[in-house]
């Protein structure tokens, strides 16, 4: 059975936005699963859905096999979700949001206490115990969110966006902590980010949405592999200088996707030996001066700008 399965949804807001165009996508059980997508394509729209704050215009989810309507209580018992605006009370200490958390799900005391003992021992919160919340920082107030809905024992933990504007210490801790929550507890984690390498780091499977809509799903390494080989990349000495041969490579090549990465053009084809040739023929007819050419293996930053479409000439940085 899988932690999550979603088909076909569409979620349509009061305004007339179609946020989600029938989405599909499938979580397995004990896996880290990132959705990533640029702003707007959709990522807290579904996420919403999923923990059933938000009910979809229409298409199926299954929560560990539950549908999350007919047996909304049972889908709901076994999931926690941390939201972006954090959830814990910061006029209380941690053990106390703890003991708080656990009387809100009826646990036993002896059972709630054995709980908090684990969940503070496997993060090392020792340290963070018993300050209110409030003294702490952003990125360990959030870890303590994390760590707060733990209590419940939820099968999948949802986070939206769980690093957006940390440091990479804090982000770093982070990710620790999920692969922990997924190791050390069999937790399936379905997570939401802008950044790749957030999603290459941590995840077992990764989907990539565009227009609230699925456009590839696989592993890091599989995503990497889908367009493999597709890579041809002309070093010029500065920004204008890539800029402008951009410009005049895509008014002659208008078949070509053609994206400016700073000092560098990547063009993307099937062929990419055939236009290698091609476009170093070009380059010199042209007297176009540039650094080098050649073939390169797609960074999975590559794969995401070719997959979300980004206009041939906007930039990248
Ligand atoms: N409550 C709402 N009412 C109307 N439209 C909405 C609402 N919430 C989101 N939208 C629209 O739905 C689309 C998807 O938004 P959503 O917040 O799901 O995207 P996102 O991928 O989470 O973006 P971000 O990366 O900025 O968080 C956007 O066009 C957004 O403006
Ligand atoms: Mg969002």
């Amino acid at each position: 059975m899988e932690a999550i399965q979603v088909e076909n949804v569409v979620k349509s807001y009061k305004n007339g936005v179609e946020a989600l165009k029938g989405i599909s996508l499938t979580v397995k059980k004990g896996e880290i699963f990132s959705l990533l997508g640029q702003n707007g394509a959709g990522k807290s729209t579904l996420i919403n859905i999923l923990t059933t704050y938000l009910k979809p215009t229409s298409g199926t989810i299954k929560i560990l096999g539950n549908d999350i309507y007919t047996e909304t209580d049972k889908a709901r018992r076994s999931i926690a979700c941390v939201a972006q605006k954090i959830s814990i009370d910061t006029y209380l200490s941690l053990k106390e949001n703890m003991i708080f958390q656990s009387r809100l799900y009826k646990m036993p005391k002896a059972e709630a206490e054995e709980r908090m003992k684990t969940l503070i021992s496997c993060f090392s919160l020792e340290k963070y115990l018993d300050y209110p919340v409030l003294s702490y920082s952003g990125g360990v107030k959030r870890r303590l969110d994390i760590a707060l809905n733990l209590m419940s024992k939820p099968q999948i933990l949802f986070l939206d966006e769980p690093t957006v504007g940390m440091d990479i210490q804090s982000r770093i801790a982070m990710w620790k902590m999920m692969k922990k929550i997924r190791d050390e507890f069999g937790t399936t984690i379905f997570l939401t980010t802008h950044y790749l390498e957030e999603a290459d780091e941590l995840s077992d499977t990764m989907c990539i949405m565009r227009g609230g809509k699925e456009v590839v799903q696989g592993t890091p390494a599989r995503l990497r592999e889908l367009i493999k080989q597709d890579t041809l990349c002309i070093r010029f000495a500065n920004k204008n200088e890539s800029k402008s041969c951009c410009m005049e490579l895509s008014n002659v090549r208008k078949d070509l996707k053609i994206i400016i990465s700073n000092e560098k053009i990547l063009v993307y084809s099937k062929q990419s030996r055939e236009e290698f040739k091609t476009i170093n023929k070009w380059l010199f007819e042209k007297k176009i001066e540039f650094e080098g050419i050649e073939i390169v293996k797609p960074a999975l930053e590559d794969v995401f700008l070719r997959l979300t479409e980004v206009n041939g000439l906007e930039e990248i940085s």
